[in-house]
């Protein structure tokens, strides 16, 4: 039996042997497509070769690429644990036609893999396929050249409400490419429920769709429109888990070997005896996902793809709960992934380390709350109405315990509950609104500023430009005029201020006409225009107007430093602590630099300082900063570092310090390093699970720090009369001395106290023949007041001691009661009666319990029922 490794690489030996070119798997972080939240088909990474706008060496190109379907257009992740097939992460093996061969040869390729005694050796007769209802074409090649019988031919029309909206149509997303499609299904036979496609039986578990050939013919646009592409290509995918299935005689994709060796390192784990329990399936489905999304850089979080993947690894967690996990589990399988994965596996294996530690770090957050959201759940759950779980339940798990909706859905879902996801969608919008209602947005020109041409940008050389006035926004609306005073954006033909991006917050300064001057407080981009953000201080300013604009240069020295920092920084972290550091946000401005970045755990104090070592070192080399202009690839090829996600044009600009740090950047730099003069770290540390933060200063902030630091010190010292070289010695035995006289001091205080309650014995009552000391005290703390009690009780052999001290608004309150007395009398419940009278609660053991309560002015009211007690029950 072929083990799903053996299968893949058969799969891609036949396409070699066809004269395609294996290419690796793509990441699942898409590069350079904003459209797309992971990568779910082989063809992503082919996607602008089959527009036309990329082109590459080969014409057949055949791989077997990672995919999430979770989160995004096509989204499977509620239906994990539930159905037969449905994964987060699968694999799907695909042949590439760029241009060169279409529907003829990819059919006959496909069935010839498949049926072939040299590959698959499929029988023929369990295949079955579907065409486009109108593609006659792929029909009679199946029909009159490949042989399948007409009952076994399928055509599928539109039958998703809306044209081209089809089972064999297909298209990656609302934009892009697709075509129609002709798909091959297996039948597993008739012990198995189900009918073929297009029946009403279909979505049994008999006929399975095994293999997508896409014929790519247009682009689809946003408007829905239908492009033709420049040439008719070839896309293929067939999902490997399910060949996998087939080829291993098994119905479920959670039978095949990959699937069995993960159920059952987690069932080990977790000591689970039932191999078919639907969790072990879940949890083994959701480690690949995780595993492999982090592998390819994404760190959970609470919004975009890592929010995605936060959800998984939390649903994961509640089913290892559900099989009764006592502590993290669920990193523990990476290497067994890693191992069973064959060659797909190398990358889990490369970043081990890193995928397990930010596993366990989200496992371990989630873990503190995990228990008191379920008891909530639980007890909502025995509540709910007409079978339904309330937005506001479902919206307090969401923010207060971080369950992601659709875990609690899942919980839901196996008790026959829905949730009310418009009410929870309400709280949702209402919370945003108190947030945005708390912070001080100004207004939001984005909508607003829609002028035609582009700000030429001169300020990577000037500090000053003459320019002219093509726009004038105030008041959010465009106007051609402005007065003296009035808040307004201006727009100008050129500009050498910076309009914030890339992390380097914008310019300010001054723009002068002849008769108005206006004073620019930041600087924004609008699409291709830079809008100067201020106010008219003088005169007025019209649209038309020649001026002279000028930033604050210092200013943009300083910003310009620490954005140089920044690379130097980025780089000196990816040295220290590892290829796993990529960059998840920056702010670069006058005073500070902040850099975001992926790192599973605190910076050890020595690698900060040699970070901080290694990048002072560069400084002092003075390397020159190199910029250029070129291609995408190109800058790729040289080794820049790009951001995840981020899109790229084709010409992109790359900063260069030497080898050491080299990066595609828009932003403002020193033309030497030793420019910089001084990096200093300022902080360290967590902004979200997997994400650090640091700050630092250079240049003059630098040694401005240091100054004050020093300050400090030496203040510090004059006050501790001794030099600061012997501060921290000082500063030990100054503590060491004060703790000495806390002790001494607590000891007098026992003793005064103890010595106060000796008198107290004067004024003991008789009830009924017992000793009974009761008063009202003032501040004495609660361990002077058992002090006192124990002196009472040994003074006077045998008594019941209540005492209320008043201290700070607050009562203490404790009752004593000698061991002879305990059965007629428990201390417990007399201060608990007390503690009632005076706003609070208490207990302890029947010979000596104590209290407190918050209403000091009942404390005659609670001393005398408890009298009033005593009487009664002594
Ligand atoms: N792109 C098609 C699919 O994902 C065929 O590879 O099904």
């Amino acid at each position: 039996m072929k083990t799903v490794s053996e299968i893949r690489q058969s799969f891609l030996e036949f396409f070699q042997s066809k004269g395609h070119t294996i290419v690796e798997s793509s990441s699942l972080v898409p590069e350079n497509d904003p459209t797309l939240l992971f990568t779910n088909a082989g063809m992503n990474q082919f996607k602008d070769v089959f527009l036309g706008q990329d082109k590459r060496a080969y014409t057949r190109a055949t791989t077997s690429q990672r995919c999430v379907r979770a989160g995004g257009k096509h989204n499977d992740l509620e239906n994990v644990g539930y159905t037969a097939r449905h994964h987060t992460f699968f694999e799907m093996l695909g042949n590439f036609s760029f241009g060169d061969y279409f529907k003829q040869d990819a059919i006959h390729f496909a069935w010839e893999f498949l049926t072939s005694p040299q590959w698959l050796s499929l029988p023929k007769e369990r295949l079955w396929v579907t065409v486009y209802e109108t593609d006659d074409e792929a029909y009679d090649i199946w029909h009159n050249e490949v042989g399948v019988p007409a009952e076994r031919i399928i055509r599928i029309g539109d039958n998703k409400n809306a044209p081209y909206a089809s089972d064999n149509f297909w298209q990656m997303g609302d934009t892009g490419p697709c075509g129609p499609c002709t798909e091959i299904f297996y039948d597993h036979g008739d012990h198995i429920w189900g009918g073929p496609p297009g029946s009403a039986e279909e979505d049994g578990d008999r006929y399975i769709e095994i293999w997508n050939v896409v014929f790519m013919q247009f682009n689809r646009q946003a408007d829905g429109t239908m492009e033709k592409l420049p040439k008719p290509s070839v896309d293929t995918g067939m999902g490997l888990e399910r060949i996998s299935a087939v080829l291993q005689h098994v119905n479920s994709n959670y039978e095949i070997d990959i699937f069995q060796t993960l159920i059952k390192e987690t069932a080990t784990i977790l000591g689970v005896s039932d191999l078919d329990n639907k969790s072990l399936r879940v949890i083994a489905d959701h480690i690949r996902s995780c595993a492999y999304l982090i592998a390819d850089g994404v760190v959970p979080s609470n919004e975009g793809r890592g929010y995605v993947l936060r959800r998984i690894i939390r649903r994961a967690v509640r089913h290892g709960n559900i099989l009764g996990a006592k502590a993290a589990f669920f990193y523990q399988l990476v290497p067994t992934l890693a191992k069973a994965m064959g060659h797909a596996g190398e990358i889990l294996t490369a970043k081990q380390a890193f995928i397990q530690k930010t596993l366990k770090a989200e496992e371990d957050q989630f873990a503190r709350t995990l228990e008191r959201g379920l008891a909530l759940l639980e007890d909502a759950l025995t509540k709910v109405d007409n079978k339904q779980l309330s937005g506001e339940v479902a919206f307090k798990l969401y923010d207060t315990y971080g369950f992601p909706l659709d875990l609690t859905a899942d919980v839901c879902r196996e008790r026959d509950i829905t949730i009310d996801e418009a009410g929870f969608e309400r709280e949702m919008t209402a919370q945003r609104e108190r947030a945005k209602a708390s912070s001080n947005f100004g207004t939001d020109y984005n909508n607003v500023i829609k002028v035609d041409g582009v700000t030429e940008f001169k300020g990577y050389e000037h500090t000053e430009t003459d320019a002219t006035v093509v726009g004038l926004f105030s008041n959010g609306k465009a106007v051609e005029r402005i007065q003296s005073g009035e808040s307004a954006v201006v727009i100008l033909d050129k500009t050498a201020f910076y309009g914030e991006s890339g992390g380097q917050v914008g310019d300010t300064g001054v723009i002068c006409a002849e008769l108005a001057q206006f004073a620019v407080q930041d600087t924004q981009k609008y699409g291709q225009v830079f809008g100067h953000i201020g106010q008219l201080t003088s005169g007025t300013l019209s649209v038309g107007d020649k001026v002279f604009a000028q930033i604050d240069a210092e200013r943009r020295h300083a910003i310009t430093l620490n954005h140089s920092a920044t690379h130097l920084l980025h780089a000196a972290l990816r040295e220290v602590l590892g290829d796993h550091v990529a960059q998840k946000g920056s702010l670069v401005s006058e005073n500070v630099l902040r850099f975001d970045f992926s790192q599973p755990e605190a910076i050890a104090k020595s690698d900060l300082e040699e970070i901080e070592r290694i990048i002072n070192c560069k400084i002092r080399e003075n390397a020159q900063v190199a910029t250029e202009i070129m291609d995408l690839d190109a800058a790729k090829a040289k080794g820049a570092m790009a951001l995840f996600g981020e899109k790229y044009g084709d010409r992109v600009r790359v900063v260069g310090m030497t080898k050491f740090s080299i990066e595609l950047c828009g932003g403002t730099h020193v033309k030497q390093t030793g420019e910089i003069g001084l990096f200093k770290f300022i902080s360290e540390g967590a902004v979200a699970a997997g994400v650090r933060r640091v700050e630092a200063v250079t240049g003059e902030n630098a040694i401005a720090l240091l100054h004050q630091q020093q300050q400090v010190l030496q203040q510090s010292a004059e006050l501790l009369k001794t030099d600061s070289a012997s501060l921290v010695e000082k500063i030990q035995q100054l503590q060491d001395k004060s703790k000495k006289v806390e002790k001494e001091l607590q000891q007098l205080k026992e003793k005064l106290a103890a010595q106060a309650g000796g008198e107290l014995a004067k004024n003991a009552k008789q009830i009924n023949g017992v000793n009974v000391v009761v008063e009202a005290l003032e501040n004495v703390e609660a361990k002077n007041l058992k002090a006192m009690v124990d002196d009472l009780k040994n003074q006077l052999g045998s008594a019941i001691i209540v005492f209320a001290s008043t201290a700070d608004n607050k009562v203490n309150l404790i009752v004593g009661v000698t061991s002879d007395l305990t059965n007629k009398i428990k201390a417990g419940e007399l201060v608990n009666l007390l503690a009632q009278e005076v706003g609070g609660k208490g207990g302890g053991r029947p010979d000596m319990a104590m209290a407190g309560g918050s209403q000091p002015e009942n404390v005659e009211k609670a001393l005398s029922a408890g009298l009033a007690w005593l009487k009664a029950n002594l």
